[in-house]
């Protein structure tokens, strides 16, 4: 016999916060997406079910047919136009227009053509399936309208690249704010590679405001990490910037006088209003023509990211009593700065948490 929940007033859930919509977010892996095959996600609390047609273009609709609502993706694709499985009902998948009704008859008057499934904008970058999430109840979108979609800086065309993937069991502003603390590297990521306790020492970051993000500026990578010491003499930014997206590029020259790179692009994506799902994708030219290094630096990526993980499900442990939380100078002010910049969009006021540059200072 099952064990009877007790009521505790800890409703066992973890909570949830505001997502930002009206934004690009990624839905998934864009090579997962093969012509007459349809994949299912979840983004922000919508069911979506994506496609590529056999004319190579992908696709998101929201995974309910506009009839009576069960899921297109149980249904069939074609390669061209989705099936109901209920009654039948094709649709078109990039714009969501009906093409048949077979249940009408010649003295029907119903033109199909005028019903729609609820389709989003829907673009492949950077091998991520990148989905426009209009506001709710905003009708249908206008593709000239829309935001740029995100995409990862290179500084050339020739490059390494690789990606990670993590769900995490907490709402997208813990996965934002874990993201972007500089104070937890020595604990949770130590490793002889990294960082130790041990090397713990003050540090001086100058930040700056870029529209609805601020700019850790430019400046030579931590001493205390070793893969940063290969590099020569790097000059790293890192950029957060609304919804949810961190851009790190790293680039150097050599003693010779030869350039190299590095970028990364991370986001932490709303899955439901209580879990999210951080992404990494980096491309190097550094080491390009060594051979294993991007299995090495998957290895070692792949390590970090559930170093991430592991500490926000024991996180996530503690999150379901609600427990009240602290944002303390400086090493959580760019936390603070996330959710002044994240409440500015979401009212619409326009205002920055950042008044021109600003110097943090923090030991890690
Ligand atoms: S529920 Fe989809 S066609 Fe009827
Ligand atoms: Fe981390």
């Amino acid at each position: 016999m099952g064990r009877e929940e007790t009521d505790t007033g800890v409703s066992g859930a973890a909570p949830a916060a505001e997502m930002i919509f009206g934004d690009w977010y990624p839905a998934l892996r864009a090579g997962v997406l093969k012509p007459g095959k349809m994949t299912t996600a979840l983004l922000l609390g919508i069911p979506l079910v994506l496609g590529r047609k056999k004319d190579g273009a992908i696709f998101a609709m929201r995974d309910l047919c506009p009839h009576r609502g069960i899921p297109l993706s149980a249904g069939w694709f074609d390669g061209e136009t989705v099936m109901c499985k209920y009654h039948g009902w094709r649709f078109e998948p990039c714009g969501g227009q009906c093409q048949e009704i077979p249940s009408l008859t010649q003295i029907d008057t119903l033109e199909p053509t005028k019903i729609y499934a609820t389709s989003y904008p829907c673009v492949e970058r950077d091998g991520y399936a990148w989905v426009y999430v209009p506001p709710a109840g905003s009708g249908r979108v206008d593709a000239t309208q829309l935001p740029a979609v995100p995409e990862l800086p290179k500084f050339g065309k020739r490059f390494r690249s690789a990606h990670l993937v993590a769900d995490l069991p907490c709402n997208v502003d813990h996965g934002i704010i874990g993201l972007m603390d500089p104070a937890h590297g020595p604990f949770v990521h130590q490793a002889w590679w990294w960082r130790s306790q041990a090397s713990i020492h003050p540090k001086e970051k100058k930040f700056e405001p870029i529209p609805e993000g601020f700019r850790m500026s430019a400046h030579a990578p931590s001493s205390n990490s070793a893969p940063y010491r290969l590099l020569g003499k790097p000059v790293t930014t890192i950029d957060f910037v609304l919804p949810n997206r961190r851009i790190e590029t790293i680039r150097a020259v050599s003693a010779k006088g030869k350039e190299s790179w590095f970028s990364s692009l991370t986001t932490v994506t709303p899955i439901t209003a209580a879990t999210c799902r951080i992404d990494v994708l980096a491309a190097w030219d550094i080491f390009y023509h060594v051979p294993f290094v991007t299995a090495i630096a998957t290895y070692f990526g792949k390590r970090f990211v559930q170093q991430d993980q592991e500490t926000m499900i024991e996180q996530a442990q503690g999150l379901r009593f609600n427990p009240g939380l602290m944002l303390i100078d400086d090493a959580d002010k760019p936390a603070k700065w996330y959710f002044a910049l994240k409440q500015a969009r979401l009212t619409g006021s326009g205002a920055h948490p950042l008044a021109g540059p600003v110097t943090l200072h923090w030991r890690s």
